[in-house]
């Protein structure tokens, strides 16, 4: 199994190339469901979690092809993919797919909607807390479909004439939720209204492929959806947004090594409250004509307190990358988070490199350190994996991270984007 070994002390300096976000391909390639027609992604990651769902949807009846030149940008490879799904052949999403991703539930919206009945695993996914599937229920029997749960399977099925325009409010904000009801609402019987909807950047790119499909959605982006169901979907091109937490995660990731990079096809738009934070912390940030530019030249890192929340807030898939360049802090900065339970799990491993950090609650107390000094840790999840990475870019000597598998899901390439800067980082199989 591949592990990732890190040298820390070398500071980075370079052009970063951002990739297009892995939670708006997600979303938008189950959306090519809800079509009989093409739907053509540009800028697509090439990540573990994208094969994945190539393979679910490929068990649906999607045609998918990958351009086989890929489009050169920066040094990154963006992919365009294209997806027809002439036919569903299957509207059940098994297990042994389903638990490997927990946003593969989501093509229970698109099936639903097209085919008037779905039977999705329950899901599996990162271990960082419960994750419920209740507000997907609640929100799809708003618009009139029947839910059953049995055998860890929920069975869905819509009216006789398809699914119904209904009103619903979220009690608490998701964002695959909200995905998949917009979703199902496009091909619903009139106009449906969903309240306390999620505001991330990965709705609102959702909504405009979903209008350039036909679709008549307004209000994205706001707490208030609505969504004037149409007959049918037809085929578009569009363009995945840039990933905002692969942004801030090496925005942090130069606020702890120092340097001067240009973190370039992104926006700071997309990451305010996160590039306010990492600021406070001492980095200059900047926006160029594609990018961002971060330095940090000699000042120390000063303690900043956060609490994660959703979109405009601090977000929470940057919250342990937060931790990590706190861990290096000149005092004391308190994390809360609001949005997962149970997402501390790189506490432990921040602390084998020497980090000070205890948990109340959902607040960790982290008592900056001098020095941090290299050594094996364990990667446990998908952010909580790179916030070892960035530890491991401040540590003396060698920090060996293993269980990499997690980084793969979501970040692409990410030790030759960081290697390509000055940073001694490298991939070891064994
Ligand atoms: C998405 C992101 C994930 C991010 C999270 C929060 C993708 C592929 N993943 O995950 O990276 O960390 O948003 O920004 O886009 N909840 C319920 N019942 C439900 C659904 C959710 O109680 O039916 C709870 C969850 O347990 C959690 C909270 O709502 O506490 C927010 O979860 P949600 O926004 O749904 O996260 P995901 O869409 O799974």
């Amino acid at each position: 199994m591949d592990r990732i070994r890190i040298v820390g002390g070398n500071e980075l300096h370079g052009v970063i190339p951002i990739s297009g976000a892995k939670n708006a391909a997600l979303p938008l390639m189950i959306a090519s469901l809800l079509t009989d027609d093409t739907l053509t992604l540009e800028n697509v990651p090439h990540l573990a979690d994208v094969e994945q769902l190539i393979r679910i949807l490929g068990n649906h009846g999607a045609d998918i092809s990958v351009n086989g030149r890929r489009e050169r940008q920066g040094e990154s490879y963006a992919r365009t993919v294209h997806f027809t799904s002439r036919n569903i052949v299957s509207t059940t999403a098994p297990y042994e797919l389903v638990s490997k991703m927990r946003a593969s539930f989501w093509v229970i919206g698109p099936l639903l909607a097209r085919e008037g009945r779905a039977r999705v695993s329950l899901p599996g996914g990162c271990a960082i807390g419960t994750r419920p599937v209740d507000l997907f229920i609640e929100g799809l029997t708003a618009l009139g479909a029947s839910i059953e749960i049995d055998g860890g399977y929920v069975n869905a099925t819509a009216p006789a004439g398809g699914l119904i325009g209904g009103r619903y409010t979220f009690p608490k904000v998701s964002v695959g939720a909200t995905h998949v009801l917009m979703m199902a609402a496009t091909l619903a019987n009139g106009t449906t209204v969903l309240g306390n909807a999620a505001r991330e950047p990965e709705v609102v790119d959702l909504a405009k492929c979903l209008n350039a499909m036909g679709a008549k959605i307004s209000g994205q982006g706001t707490s208030t959806i609505t969504i004037e169901g149409v007959r049918s979907l037809s085929g578009a091109r569009h363009r995945v947004l840039p990933d905002r937490i692969e942004t801030g995660t090496y925005a942090m990731a130069v606020a702890m090594a120092g340097g001067d990079v240009i973190l370039e096809d992104t926006e700071a738009s997309l990451l305010d409250t996160a590039l306010e934070a990492i600021r406070r912390a001492g980095a200059e940030i900047s926006d160029t004509n594609n990018g961002i530019r971060i330095v940090r030249n000699g000042a120390g890192i000063r303690p900043v307190d956060i609490v994660t929340d959703p979109f405009p807030g601090f977000p929470t898939d940057l919250q342990a990358q937060f931790m990590g360049l706190m861990t290096r802090s000149s005092g004391v900065s308190h994390i809360t988070e609001t949005i997962f339970e149970n997402r501390f799990m790189h506490v432990q491993e921040l602390a084998r490199l020497g980090a000070k950090i205890s948990l109340t609650g959902q607040t960790a107390k982290v008592e900056g350190v001098s020095r941090l000094k290299g050594a094996p840790v364990m990667a446990t999840d998908l952010r909580a994996s790179v916030s070892l990475v960035i530890a491991g870019l401040a540590a003396e000597g060698e920090t060996m991270v293993s269980r990499v598998y997690h980084l793969d899901r979501g970040f692409e390439r990410l030790e030759e984007k960081l290697t390509r800067c000055g940073a001694h980082v490298e991939r070891v199989s064994d």
